[in-house]
């Protein structure tokens, strides 16, 4: 079977990790988790005091950042210099600035370059948003992920209560939309689905209904 490249790209918190990881481990495909990257440099800007609007400050701190994934007892982990930082990612302060951040071209040129250098051998999934029409524009399977943002927002909530973080139900809505409405807008790499992409709606899908359908889409190319 021919190793393909599976993109995933969608709204905030649609389901595309979730997606994404099940496929990878079906496939035993590598994971690529391109948002954890732009939240791995917000959480840099944060935790220095850098100000991401001066041009300068970003150049410097590009240099200074090195981001990989490590499986941490079976999980896919993001270390920048050296560091686990999977959970303060997903805390809200950093979900409060990643999309501003990700608007910055050279930040995005900066990422782009490492993931496509994680998928020279393809065998991989990958999810985000520019994922299909930047990132992998070659890539054999395209997945543009949606779901109705009430349901999205419950997953949202859940998922970080599950991981101990605590935040409020509204504030986690409002940022799914404003994450959207920025991550749509902006004029590098805007959220778009590639022409060649396939829609899956899972607002009424469970996980395994997902992955099942994803599957098939990824056999019939291999
Ligand atoms: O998990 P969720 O869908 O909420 O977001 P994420 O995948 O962790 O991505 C966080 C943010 O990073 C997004 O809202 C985008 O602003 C940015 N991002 C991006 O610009 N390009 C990507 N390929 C992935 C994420």
């Amino acid at each position: 079977m021919k190793r393909i490249i599976i993109a995933i790209d969608g709204y905030s918190s649609c389901g595309k990790s979730t997606l994404a990881k099940a496929l990878a481990k079906a496939l035993h495909y590598a994971y690529l988790d391109s948002g954890a990257m732009y939240r791995a440099v917000t959480l840099f800007f944060l935790e220095n005091n850098i100000d991401y609007n001066d041009p300068e400050k970003v150049t410097w701190a590009l240099q200074h950042i090195e981001i990989h994934f490590e499986r941490v007892d079976g999980q896919n982990c993001t270390f920048l210099n050296g560091v686990n930082i999977e959970q303060a990612i997903r805390e809200m302060r950093v979900s409060q600035h990643v999309s501003p951040v990700a608007t910055i071209s050279s930040v995005r040129r900066a990422m782009v370059r490492q993931q496509q250098a994680m998928g020279n051998r393809r065998g991989i999934v990958a999810d985000g948003r520019d994922i299909g029409t930047v990132v992998f524009p070659d890539a054999e399977l395209k997945i543009f992920l949606t779901a109705d943002p009430d349901v999205r927002t419950s997953r949202r909530h859940l998922e970080l209560a599950t991981k101990g973080i605590k935040a409020d139900r509204n504030d986690i809505q409002h940022n799914l939309l404003e994450r959207d409405q920025i991550d749509s807008n902006r004029s590098d790499s805007p959220l778009r689905q590639a022409a060649d992409a396939v829609v899956i709606d899972n607002t009424l899908l469970s996980e395994s209904q997902q992955l099942a359908q994803a599957l098939a889409m990824a056999k019939e190319k291999m």
